[in-house]
This record gives structure tokens, sequence and C-alpha cells, in this order.
């Protein structure tokens, strides 16, 4: 029933969003509550929780794969900029047309012609900013072996099953401890519940807009 009425579960879901953020940062609610409110005018749940958990958690080192526009790295750089450390590595690899996931789903989501990757990024934010174009399958763990530690790892690339499972496998043994793995769609495959259910992990859910977001700390 909640699922047919978009705005009310929208509500829902960013009315729990400064508890939710609390329990994974360790920030005290009250701090995250303010957070949300630097975001004007107000987001939805998916760009608020990206921005509200970077300012809590004040990471030096952030991973994301899948930019596309660059919507998740905008505000997670914007959180990064009003922090004013931190950096953002991103992988994509840029589709000019619908294509197909590997376990054979088609995915609409390509770049309008004419634009290239990450262009919602203003210029000012982007020397905090890291680029990769490529497969993540190959850029993600050449990327890890380059750096220290992970602080935060979000996933928004390929969501089959083999690709998500593969991401959440490489990066986890990278995460520094208390890290936060975050995925987004974790609704398409069932990777996500599968890999925390094999690690004894407890994640938490987030229904956005358009998917079901995962968190969970590296403990
Ligand atoms: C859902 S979009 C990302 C949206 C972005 N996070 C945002 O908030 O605007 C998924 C992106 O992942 C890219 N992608 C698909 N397969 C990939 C792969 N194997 N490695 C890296 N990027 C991939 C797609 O080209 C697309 O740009």
């Amino acid at each position: 029933m909640l699922d047919a009425l978009w705005p009310i579960r929208e509500g829902l879901s960013q009315l729990s969003l400064p508890a939710v953020i609390s329990g994974l940062s360790g920030q005290p609610t009250k701090k995250v509550r303010g957070y949300l409110r630097e975001l004007w005018p107000p987001a939805g749940t998916s760009t608020a929780f990206l921005y509200c958990v970077t300012r809590a958690m004040t990471p030096q080192v952030i991973v994301e794969t899948g930019v596309h526009s660059g919507g998740s790295s905008r505000v997670i750089l914007d959180a990064v900029h009003r922090n004013g450390t931190g950096h953002l590595y991103s992988i994509d690899l840029p589709f000019h047309a619908p294509w197909t996931t590997s376990d054979g789903r088609r995915d609409a989501t390509h770049l309008p012609a004419g634009l290239s990757t990450g262009y919602l990024v203003p210029e000012f934010l982007r020397s905090a900013w890291t680029l990769i174009e490529g497969d993540a399958k190959v850029e993600l763990p050449s990327l890890l072996a380059r750096l220290p530690n992970v602080d935060v790892f979000f996933h928004d690339s390929e969501h089959s099953f083999q690709h998500q499972m593969f991401e959440y496998t490489a990066v986890w043994p990278h995460l520094r401890q208390d890290g936060l793995l975050i995925s987004d769609d974790t609704n398409w495959s069932d990777a996500f519940d599968a890999f925390c259910r094999e690690k004894d992990l407890h994640p938490l859910k987030l229904r956005t807009a358009h998917s079901v977001y995962g968190a969970v700390r590296k403990p």
C-alpha cells in the first residue's frame, strides 16, 4: 500500500533519516538534523542520505561506482566541500544508448548526446574529485590497490547479482573499521542481502523514490 503512495513513503523515509544516519555515523541525531537543514530546497531521500552521511562521517577517501550525469557525485562533493576535507574517486563505464546488464536486463540509463560523464559536477568542486572512465571490474581493484583504506564506498553501477557481489567483495577488505558500505538498488538483485548474510552483518535499508538503499558499517 505504502509503495503505491509515493510522496507519503518518501516523507516517511525522510522523517527517519536523522536517526538512521546517527546510527550509522555515531553522530547525535540533532547534529544530523542540522546537516539536513543545509540542503535547500529540501532534497529527495537518496540525495539527503548521501549528503548527510558524508557530512556526518567526514570521510577522507570515498569511492563510488556509477556516475552517469554526476547526480550522486555532486551531492557527495557538496558535502566534502562543506567538510573542507576528503576526496571522491568515481568510476564509470559510460553508455551512449540503452544497454543490457550481464544478467540480461535492459538498463535505459545512458548519456545524452553531447554530454560527458559527470556533467552536473561544477568546476569548483572538481579539485576534490578523480573521475575514472572504465569498467569497474578492472578499475575498482586497480584503484583500491593504489588507495589507503576506504572510509565510504557507494555502489551505483551495474546492478546484476554478479556485478554487485563483485564490488562489495572487492571493496570489503579495503574498507576501514567503522567504514560504510552503501549500495543503491539493493532491490535489483539479492546480492546485498546475500553479502550481509555471509558476513553476518545487519544492514540498514532505506526506501528512496526509485529504489532501496542498503548501508552497513564494517565492524
Ligand atoms: C544508475 S547510473 C549512476 C547514477 C549516478 N550514481 C547518479 O546518482 O546520477 C549507473 C551508471 O553506471 C555505469 N555502469 C554500468 N556498468 C558499469 C561498469 N561495469 N563499471 C562502471 N560503470 C558502469 C552506467 O554507464 C551508468 O552511468
